[in-house]
């Protein structure tokens, strides 16, 4: 066929291929697992803010929250020796991939940017290795929430439940209106979230001790068999259908009257924002009754790859986009989150915004700030895995309470 092709045809072919190379130099390829409605919208705020400075968005989007299949996805696209550019991620999975050495190095525009000075150390602990910068944090989370569908608040006496009593008291009155009382999605990673807001809300001490130093001799205690008979007694005002649901249909149970609370992270008001609903009037924001002060985080953060050099570029621009304050507004108002950083100004966030942005700096300045075990920010995937696999054979009815502390004390030690 080519010797067919006139040299003004050969020309013009080359010419095309050298636009295509220079357009792909000046993109980058994203994976991610932000699948659901608020948080695409939040992501297209990034995409549209680099597409505004002339880079171009490949998405790669795995679905599951929480990201377990997206880090599937990632290990054979890094196998076979095809890593995306950058890739959303959190906690110790970023140390995990820094230490394999596969990604790259953030230090010349952290540096001419200063983000020492405004990103929040407990976030650097995650986007350095070896004192080097190698993942650009996009925002902050919290697991110990709860979201209530303020409808069905006002007709069960509009009173928030301030302890675990008055929790479940207002999940009987739910139950007495004829709706689902917990919207809840039975998936491993849904289940430990309600185990992060649990263990929390038997105190800052008890968290710490469980799931940050995990000590032994607090994973087999007494107050752990009480965290299990409370998550016994949550799964009794769940739906039949509970099994495999996906997190954003749950919180659409809330949104629509059809269930009375969710219990989960703050990515949950990314989808109340989305369907319109407003916080004090449509639904109600509050910790887990008794963990206000403390705050179990997660951040998202894009870790960096090693990529071909004539991609470097767009890479430094991805990650220096990220952490201007302006787009750390736009984004965290729409995502739920809060920003990465300390100086972004409260001003364009919503009251769970602003609440979510005070406790987070009351929470760091008390020391009961607490990486979500849940959510990669306790400890890495080997431990978290073995506690996850733990708190849904319980959450199902496999283990007794008692059955789950042995377990988890010697799933924890063996994957230590
Ligand atoms: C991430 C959130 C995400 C949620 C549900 C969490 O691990 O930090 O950004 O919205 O999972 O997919």
């Amino acid at each position: 066929m080519r010797k067919f092709l006139t040299t003004t045809a050969i020309a013009a072919v080359m010419m095309t291929m050298g636009s295509v190379s220079a357009r792909a130099a000046e993109g980058v390829e994203v994976l991610h697992w932000w699948t659901s409605g608020g948080e695409a919208a939040a992501l297209d705020v990034l995409k549209k803010d680099l597409e505004g400075k002339g880079i171009s968005w490949t998405d790669m989007p795995v679905a599951g929250g929480g990201g377990t299949e997206a880090m599937t996805v990632l290990r054979a696209r890094v196998t076979s020796g095809n890593a995306p550019t950058a890739v959303q991620m959190l906690g110790f999975d970023i140390l995990d991939w820094a230490k394999e050495g596969a990604l790259g190095n953030l230090d010349d525009v952290a540096a001419q940017e200063g983000w020492d000075k405004v990103i929040p150390t407990a976030l650097q602990q995650f986007s350095k290795y070896d004192g080097h910068w190698i993942a650009a944090p996009v925002n902050v989370h919290s697991t110990n929430w709860v979201w209530i569908n303020k409808a069905a608040l006002d007709a069960a006496g509009g009173k928030e439940p301030a302890n675990w009593d008055e929790l479940i008291a207002l999940l009987d009155k739910f139950k007495e209106q004829g709706i689902t009382p917990v919207a809840h999605g039975g998936q491993p990673w849904q289940d430990a979230t309600i185990f992060d807001a649990v263990v929390l809300s038997l105190g800052n001490d008890f968290y710490k001790k469980a799931f940050i130093d995990l000590d032994p001799a607090t994973l087999g205690s007494a107050e752990m068999k009480e965290a299990f008979d409370r998550m016994t007694k949550l799964r009794s005002y769940v739906d039949d259908n509970f099994s495999g649901r996906d997190w954003n249909l749950a919180s659409a149970m809330v949104i629509e009257g059809k269930a009375g609370v969710q219990f989960m992270g703050d990515w949950a008001k990314g989808e109340f924002i989305k369907a319109g609903k407003k916080p004090g009037t449509d639904f109600v924001c509050m910790r887990f009754p008794g963990t206000q002060g403390s705050v179990t985080f997660n951040s998202d953060q894009f870790a960096m790859f090693k990529v071909a050099d004539d991609k470097v570029p767009a890479q430094l621009k991805m990650a220096s986009a990220i952490e201007s304050p302006v787009f750390q507004s736009a984004f965290n108002v729409v995502k739920g989150s809060a920003p990465a950083r300390t100086d972004v100004p409260d001003t364009d966030f919503d009251d769970c915004g602003k609440k979510a942005i005070k406790d987070l700096a009351e929470a760091n300045t008390n020391g009961s700030l607490m990486g979500s075990m849940a959510h990669g920010h306790a400890n890495p995937a080997s431990v978290k895995n073995a506690i996850y696999d733990v708190v849904t054979r319980q959450f199902n009815g496999e283990l007794s309470s008692e059955e789950a502390v042995a377990e988890l004390a010697a799933a924890v030690e063996a994957a230590k």
